[in-house]
């Protein structure tokens, strides 16, 4: 089991001396050198208390807009950063103090991580690289290779270099070397970002696989909402580094069971009311069909009562010519939880 108790962190930054008021403009060299020399310290609270547990088998999703301290988290876990304060443990191991003992176990794979990759060496030569530093030899070591080209269908680019490679490409190569070793945690930051859909969901599949038929703790952070509820046996949601919603999947989406989606097709007679029912309604999602003037609009509603009332106005301004009632997706409780920020 993976448990992070309270975790902080906090990032130190350095800003430029700017003073809002130079006394007269003979003085404005010092205020320049000063400008280059002085510089204000100030504290980023990227994590704040951040607590979850995640037992083997389990896919955990974090979420959060850009920002919200994602990334720092499972850098913090990795044992890239070292958190202020809090506890991380991986089955007996204390991360923070111990991860000598245990990093083995652990893999981290982010969004760019194709840029820690040797630029000029094939993929085969970068593949073959690690397998050597995770200590296999000789033929053990090609055949783990091969085979992490294989699962990743790079066989036929296994002589280019990565720089040769597509943005989906480079990130497959990244993947790749999940399957070099034997990893107890895995720690994936946007894994399928520049994938296309195929392969992404060769991916998803992969990692579900892990999960559960071989037990492995996968900590996942996406924007993709979809690959969450797909994936995620329990999602963490952060906001400007506090975990402000954290459960089970089916808990969550029950803490959100009042909102009510109103997805309709609507062909618009007149636009200005659209508009001014924009302003009115959370609207979710809305896309004109301009040479059709057909709208599809997702409308989330505060609660179902609300149907009648909206589908009657809709028709005074237009046709509605589809309609479905229904709970909310992730994606929509997502939109919902943070659309104010
Ligand atoms: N190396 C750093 N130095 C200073 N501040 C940082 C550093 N890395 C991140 N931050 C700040 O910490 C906060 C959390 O950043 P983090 O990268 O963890 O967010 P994120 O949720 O992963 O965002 P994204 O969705 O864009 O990947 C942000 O305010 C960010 O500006
Ligand atoms: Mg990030």
């Amino acid at each position: 089991m993976l448990v992070v108790k309270n975790l902080t962190k906090k990032y130190v930054i350095y800003e430029g001396f700017y003073p809002e008021y130079a006394p007269n403009q003979y003085f404005s060299w010092i205020v320049n050198i000063m400008a280059l020399t002085k510089r204000k310290k100030k504290f980023i609270e990227a994590l704040c208390n951040v607590s979850f547990k995640c037992r083997r088998g389990e896919i955990l999703g974090i979420v959060g807009p850009n920002g919200s301290g994602k990334s720092t988290l499972l850098r913090c876990i990795a044992g890239i950063l070292r958190p202020d304060s809090g506890e991380i443990f991986l089955e007996e191991f204390d991360l923070i103090n111990d991860f000598d003992k245990i990093k083995g176990k652990i893999v981290y794979i982010s969004a760019l991580q194709w840029r820690s990759y040797e630029w000029e060496l094939s993929c085969y030569d970068n593949l073959m690289f690690l397998a050597k530093l995770m200590g296999f030899k000789g033929n053990e070591a090609q055949e783990k290779v091969l085979n992490a080209l294989k699962n990743f269908e790079l066989i036929k680019y296994k002589d280019y270099p990565p720089r040769k490679l597509s943005t989906g490409l480079r990130q497959r190569l990244a993947l790749a070397r999940l399957t070099l070793s034997d990893p107890l945690l895995l720690l994936l930051d946007e894994p399928t970002l520049g994938l296309d859909m195929v392969s992404a969901n060769s991916f998803r599949k992969y990692i579900k696989n892990l999960a559960k038929a071989e037990n492995k703790i996968i900590v996942l952070a996406s924007h993709n909402l979809k690959e969450i509820e797909l994936l995620c046996d329990k999602v963490l949601f952060l906001k400007k580094g506090k975990p402000i919603y954290y459960g089970e999947l089916k808990d969550i989406k029950k803490l959100f069971k009042n909102i009510t989606v109103l997805e309709v097709d609507l062909k618009v007679d007149n636009y200005s009311k659209l508009i001014e029912l924009k302003d009115k309604l959370e609207i979710y999602y809305d896309f004109n069909h301009l040479n059709t003037g057909i709208c599809n609009l997702k409308i989330l509603l505060k609660n179902k009562h609300q149907v009648n009332n909206v589908l009657e106005y809709l028709n005074k301004i237009g046709e509605v010519f589809y309609q479905v009632v229904r709970g909310p997706s992730l994606e929509e409780v997502y939109y919902h939880v943070y659309r104010e920020i």
